[in-house]
């Protein structure tokens, strides 16, 4: 899978460009292949602390129940296994939420009040959910799911 990176915003989308930047609206053009835009573990069978403060953890909540007569898929996703500081000088920026890595969505997330942590409610009961978090000293980390 191709990661393709924002040059004017950093947004990463995934395999092909969008005509304009999701994020910023710059244009196509703007977006070039970076393969180190995503941060990964060194060693997937042996985590770091590092690693489990920045790895997001996904929960899918199937039929929450919030709106009512249809089906709603919950999606909650903390930053990481190891809760990740949430201060002025070291926090988790945002959460995008990509399906089937087409980004649907950005949750921004304010360090005063906001935990590492988002969620959102799909109207969709199949696909891949990929959670791509960014730190503003460590970079970006993603997980992926079935929903
Ligand atoms: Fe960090």
């Amino acid at each position: 899978m191709k990661i393709l990176e924002c040059k004017g915003c950093g947004h990463i989308e995934f395999d092909e460009a969008p005509d304009k930047c999701k994020v910023c609206g710059a244009a196509k053009s703007a977006f070039a292949e970076n393969p180190t835009a995503i941060q990964k573990p060194a060693n997937p069978a042996e985590l770091t602390e590092g690693d489990k403060k920045h790895i997001p953890q996904i929960v899918v909540v199937k039929e929450c129940g919030l709106i009512p007569g249809g089906c709603c898929t919950d999606v909650h996703v903390k930053v990481g296994e190891i809760e990740h500081v949430m201060t002025d000088k070291h926090l988790i920026r945002y959460i995008d939420y990509y399906l089937n890595h087409k980004f649907i969505s950005r949750v921004w997330l304010s360090p005063e009040v906001c935990h590492p942590a988002a969620a959102l409610h799909l109207n969709v009961t199949s696909g891949t959910l990929t959670a791509l978090e960014n730190c503003n000293i460590h970079g970006n980390w993603l997980s992926e799911t079935a929903i």
